[in-house]
């Protein structure tokens, strides 16, 4: 084997590990643009996957029928397996680089993606070594279970945590009966008064939130810039239950343990502070319909703050 092909191996393996550096952009734009090439990434990544069990089935049938000469279709297989392998892991870099995904849940798949990028990388390079076949097996299992662990990783991040939808945990929940909802808002506030929300509700989620939750960009479909849009939600239905902030999805989510990989804002991005907490709670609790005269004291630095920018 030529030193060169260990090199350039090792320099793409290094490359791709630096890549993890990168902090997401904060330009709108860019971002928007860096995730429509991140977008590829669901239809990418499965190429790495697939083939990998090509190349398992080439191995096996090289141990059965040892007459076979596998070490070209297993060298190939193995390029082939590595290079969409690369292709997976920079669009998904492009995914994070645009945002809308916190580190919390995306740094544990970048480096499950990276260990297997590095197994794959050494897999290929005992094949190129012409490494016997025991070895090759080893190394094999180490490659599979790498491509395990980046693609559950993965998966939590798309389809929450597997257990999460285990039968026995669903159909308890589905059992226990749905606390009562009160009719949604409908009269918008009688005068053209500045609303509780104008007034201190949408500069918190300005700030904190609409970055990935606004008009151009929806995460998980939810759009947290008016009453209407938060009341009819994302994904997972209405996104306040007025009257009940503790039971509203948005406050469930901002409570979660930072680290719980639902908590909202993703860990990573500006947090909420504890007064902003009780801002958003207040307005579900009470101020659905409220003007900005109706809000209290406690929440009154916030009212002076921004309804002069309002007025501005
Ligand atoms: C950096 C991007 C980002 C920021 C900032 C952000 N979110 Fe999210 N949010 C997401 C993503 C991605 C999802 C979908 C994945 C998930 O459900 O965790 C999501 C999902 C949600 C959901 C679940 C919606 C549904 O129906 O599935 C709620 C509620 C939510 N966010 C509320 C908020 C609130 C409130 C804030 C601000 C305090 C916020 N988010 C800030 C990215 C973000």
């Amino acid at each position: 084997m030529k030193p060169v092909h260990i090199i350039v191996v090792l320099v793409l393996v290094v490359i791709c590990a630096l890549l993890t550096l990168l902090q997401p952009v904060g330009d709108e734009n860019l971002a928007i643009t860096i995730e429509f090439a991140g977008s590829f990434h669901p239809m990418v990544l499965h190429l790495p996957i697939g083939l990998w069990f090509g190349v398992l089935c080439i191995l096996f049938a090289g141990t059965r029928v040892k007459s076979l000469d596998i070490s070209n279709w297993l060298l190939w297989g193995t390029a082939l397996v590595w290079v969409s392998g690369l292709c997976a892991y920079g669009s998904g870099i492009m995914l994070y680089l645009g945002g809308g995904y916190g580190d919390a849940m995306v740094l544990p798949h970048m480096k499950g993606a990276l260990g297997f990028i590095a197994a794959v990388a050494v897999f290929g390079l005992m094949v190129k070594a012409r490494a016997r076949l025991p070895w090759l097996w080893a190394g094999a299992v180490v490659v599979s279970i790498a491509v395990g662990i980046a693609g559950h990783l993965g998966g939590v991040i798309t389809h929450g945590h597997l257990m999460e939808k285990a039968p026995w945990v669903v159909l308890r929940e589905a059992s226990v009966p749905e606390p009562e909802v009160a009719p949604p808002a409908s009269e918008p506030p009688a005068s053209d008064a500045i609303t509780a929300f104008d007034a201190v509700v949408l500069p918190i989620l300005e700030e904190k939130c609409i970055f990935c939750h606004g008009t151009r960009r929806a995460k998980a479909g939810l759009t947290l810039t008016s009453p209407t849009t938060i009341l009819s939600g994302g994904s997972q239905g209405p996104a306040l239950i007025e009257g009940q902030a503790d039971d509203s999805l948005m406050i469930k989510r901002i409570l979660l343990p930072n680290q719980h990989n639902q908590h909202m804002p993703p860990i990573g991005e500006p947090q909420l502070t504890p007064e902003e907490v009780a801002v958003l709670k207040w307005w579900i609790n009470n101020g659905l319909r409220a003007t900005v005269d109706d809000i209290p004291a406690e929440h009154g630095a916030w009212v002076k703050s921004s309804v002069s920018n309002t007025l501005e």
